[in-house]
């Protein structure tokens, strides 16, 4: 089924915190993780964000990637609430379904206060969110953004998925909206997006895990050195290490014009010519499991948890959206790759 076929493409679900979320047919993924997406916002998005550096009436300039449906966007209204942050916000999404699907939703509508949710229904029927592909959209946006913004969320469907919102070029053009102190945050921790980050200029921090189980909930990226004040952290060794092995090839697009699975094949053309050392010898180096389950975190052998060994793939249930959240098509199909083909790593 092709993305924004319409409702038939999305299906509800709930996540552990009971809160609403999609599940996407034709990207074959949820949404949110399987913490649930409020949870999600707030460990991933707004904490990393760290509002309290503002100070009251402090201009605060916003662009979010991949809307979906509104969850991140609140979650940033309610946060900013109360704050006194004059916020710019624009918000780049593709299909209009799930923001109708949640906002027609008891269940999301009840999240929320009702300021939150009128500010919320504004927002998303104002000029400020650009519909269309984020690679065309992107394009649309003032010219007075370019190094003048304070935050940008990409919370895009997982690389493997929706490679067209993780390429080199379309990071370098998230990358260079940045002010110098601007942060990119996302959820992903995978080395290809990690090493894009990088290649575009930024420096790394990961996003410290609530779970002990977890090496990262993501990454934030800034024109400036970033710090280690929580939930913000420097890389491990191993992480670093990830870097340097052929998982770290981008995805390309110079033409932002390409096809998921054209992105995908050449990633894979690259990585087989590649000089780099490979993703399985990366994983003998930090004794990292060689199984796990596509759908979302869940490893079927070596040491740990389930979930860690998935994660320190670098495809960890933090690090890719296709490693979240998917618990029970997971359990349904439980579907094994053979890591020294997959391309991720
Ligand atoms: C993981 S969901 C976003 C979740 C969202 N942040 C939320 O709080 O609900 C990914 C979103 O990316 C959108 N999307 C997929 N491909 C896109 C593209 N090329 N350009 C813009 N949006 C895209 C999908 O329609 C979907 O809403």
């Amino acid at each position: 089924m092709e993305p924004g076929a319409g409702p038939a493409d999305l299906g509800p679900r709930r996540g552990a915190d009971g809160s609403f979320s999609l599940w996407s047919e034709a990207f074959g993924e949820g949404f949110h993780s399987a913490a649930g997406a409020l949870s999600e916002a707030q460990e991933k998005f707004v904490r990393p964000s760290q509002l309290d550096r503002w100070r009251p009436g402090q201009g605060l300039v916003v662009v979010e990637v991949a809307v979906g449906t509104g969850t991140n966007t609140a979650a940033l209204l309610q946060a900013t609430a109360g704050l006194d942050l004059p916020l710019q916000w624009w918000g780049l999404e593709q299909d209009p379904q799930p923001l109708a699907l949640a906002l027609a939703s008891e269940c999301f509508r009840s999240q929320w206060p009702a300021p939150t949710l009128a500010r919320l229904e504004a927002l998303v029927q104002s000029d400020r969110l650009l519909w269309g592909d984020g690679r065309q959209a992107i394009t649309r946006l003032p010219a007075a953004l370019q190094g003048g913004c304070d935050l940008v969320w990409l919370d895009a469907f997982s690389p493997r998925r929706c490679p067209q919102l993780w390429s080199l070029e379309f990071l370098a053009q998230l990358a260079a909206l940045l002010r110098p102190e601007g942060r990119l945050i996302t959820y992903s921790s995978a080395a290809a997006v990690r090493a894009g980050l990088v290649a575009a200029g930024l420096q790394l921090a990961s996003i410290a895990a609530s779970d002990p189980e977890q090496w990262s909930s993501g990454t934030v990226a800034s024109p400036s050195p970033l710090g280690e004040s929580f939930p913000l952290r420097s890389l491990t060794a191993k992480e670093s290490d990830h870097l340097l092995c052929s998982a770290a090839e981008p995805y390309r697009d110079p033409t932002g014009q390409a096809s998921a699975a054209t992105l995908l094949a050449e990633r894979r053309l690259r990585q087989s010519q590649s000089r780099a050392v490979s993703g399985s010898a990366w994983r003998r180096r930090w004794g990292v499991a060689s199984g796990f389950c596509q759908g979302r975190g869940w490893a079927t052998e070596g040491g740990g948890s389930q979930q860690r060994a998935a994660q320190e793939h670098g495809l960890g249930a933090q690090g890719d959206r296709d490693q979240k959240g998917e618990e029970q098509r997971c359990n349904q199909i439980r579907p094994q790759i053979n890591l020294e083909q997959d391309s991720e790593l």
